[in-house]
């Protein structure tokens, strides 16, 4: 099956090889890839580091439990530490994003002494499709499936500043209303009551991105009243926000308790998650029993690509790269909305992420289709971008651009060059 489709409606081409910015089907027609996917191939496919790494650490051994030590698991939590300045911390590692994000939140619960302390996460949010982390996503999709409030979930409106929930008109009116309201609903339930926030810091897998004052506030909020905060890093972490992770951009102001990764954690090369522990949160579990476990947590394979990744990403310069062609994106994306009264806004640039919202009528901001449907014509233009070779992705109003950082910047150039000229094609009425 599928995923987030139709089945019978699912056609695609399959998919049989991939090099730097470009993936490959079975006819031989290359794809340049505008979103890494889903995403997460912030190292292009077929990085040659990762892929070396991943035939050396197969022909060496290929598992072992986590009741025994392992030297790529050892090595990666190590760097993780590292590039995230959390000395004394820990690292746990799961499969992907949605099981590092269930269990940041049982480290957050056992750390605290709350053991069904509640955990604040945002409407709008996407924090995976298992149960618990379905609860946590704010995510309409799927909302109807499960109780959220069962799971201890307390939800917040988003720091949407362009459809500010508070009505507010500016980004920082609205980034500091929503941070607020984390307060707010913290005291409202009593902080001794409450684990966790668990939130994206910055750019969001549904298309948001935050305020600059939110994420400070929201972590002061939190500080004060002795909740925990979890960063959910797993898109926005690994360059594609310009930093290492996306927290980093306000400095230790912007420092979590917790932060949860997956995605560029091994450039998608091999499947893999982490939750990242602050000392802080690390010391209260150090003599405490661990009621969890996976086989494969720590799988040597996907942690010797994630090391190579580690490498690959500093080595070839691509947090800086995401930084410098980032805000080159940002700049051709603020030209094409001049010209096309069809993009309400653009979002995001910090690295390469960035986010079209299309409008019916931009003076009112009517959305283009009622959220989350896509309108026939931004359909089209993805069929008709696919035609001419360029991948993009889509999720209801929003063209989410995220191509891998290693991407040619002539690729960059004449992918946006592209998406221009499609715009003007067609019917956005
Ligand atoms: C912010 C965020 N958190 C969690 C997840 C879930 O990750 P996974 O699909 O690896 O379970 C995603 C996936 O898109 C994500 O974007």
């Amino acid at each position: 099956m599928h995923s987030w489709c139709v089945q019978a409606d699912w056609r695609a081409p399959t998919i049989v090889g991939g090099e730097g910015a470009h993936f490959i089907d079975d006819q031989g027609r290359r794809f340049l890839d505008m979103s890494s996917l889903a995403e997460c191939m912030n190292l292009g496919h077929q990085h040659p580091r990762v892929v070396r790494a991943i035939q050396e650490q197969a022909a060496t051994l290929c598992f072992v439990t986590a009741a025994w030590g392992a030297e790529p698991r050892a090595r990666l939590a190590q760097l993780l530490l590292e590039k995230s300045g959390f000395a004394g911390g820990r690292v746990f590692f799961t499969l992907g994003g949605a099981d590092a994000n269930e269990h940041a939140v049982k480290f957050a619960r056992q750390a605290s002494r709350k053991a069904r302390g509640r955990i604040i996460t945002r409407e709008r949010s996407y924090h995976g499709a298992s149960y618990a982390a379905m609860a946590l996503s704010g995510d309409a999709r799927t909302e109807s499936q499960v109780d959220a409030a069962s799971f201890g979930v307390l939800r917040v409106p988003p720091p949407y500043a362009y459809r500010c929930p508070f009505g507010t008109t500016n980004d920082e009116d609205c980034g500091a209303a929503a941070a607020a309201r984390v307060a707010q609903v913290i005291d409202g339930a009593g902080a001794g009551a409450v684990a966790a926030v668990l939130m994206e810091p910055n750019a969001g897998t549904n298309g948001i991105v935050a305020p600059d004052n939110f994420w400070p506030r929201v972590r002061e909020a939190t500080a004060l009243r002795g909740v925990y905060l979890i960063a959910d890093e797993v898109m926005s972490g690994f360059g594609r926000c310009g930093e290492w992770f996306a927290w980093q951009r306000y400095g230790e102001a912007g420092r979590p308790d917790l932060m949860t990764l997956a995605k560029g954690l091994t450039g998608a090369h091999l499947p893999l998650g982490a939750v990242v522990l602050s000392a802080g949160v690390a010391a209260p579990l150090e003599h405490a029993m661990l009621y969890t476990g996976l086989t494969y947590c720590g799988h040597p394979l996907a942690c010797a690509a994630g090391v190579a990744a580690v490498q690959a990403y500093e080595e070839d310069g691509l947090i800086e790269r995401s930084r410098r062609l980032g805000a080159e994106m940002r700049a051709a994306l603020d030209r094409i909305a001049a010209r096309h009264p069809v993009v309400g806004e653009v979002r995001g640039g910090a690295g390469l992420f960035a986010v079209l919202e299309l409008v019916r009528d931009r003076a009112t901001r009517e959305p283009l289709a009622p959220w989350a449907t896509t309108h026939a014509s931004l359909r089209a233009l993805v069929d008709r971008a696919r035609e001419a070779g360029v991948s993009f992705a889509t999720r209801g109003n929003l063209i989410i651009l995220a191509p891998p950082l290693v991407i040619g910047e002539r690729e960059l150039i004449d992918a946006l060059a592209l998406l221009d000229r499609l715009l003007g094609e067609f019917d956005w009425t």
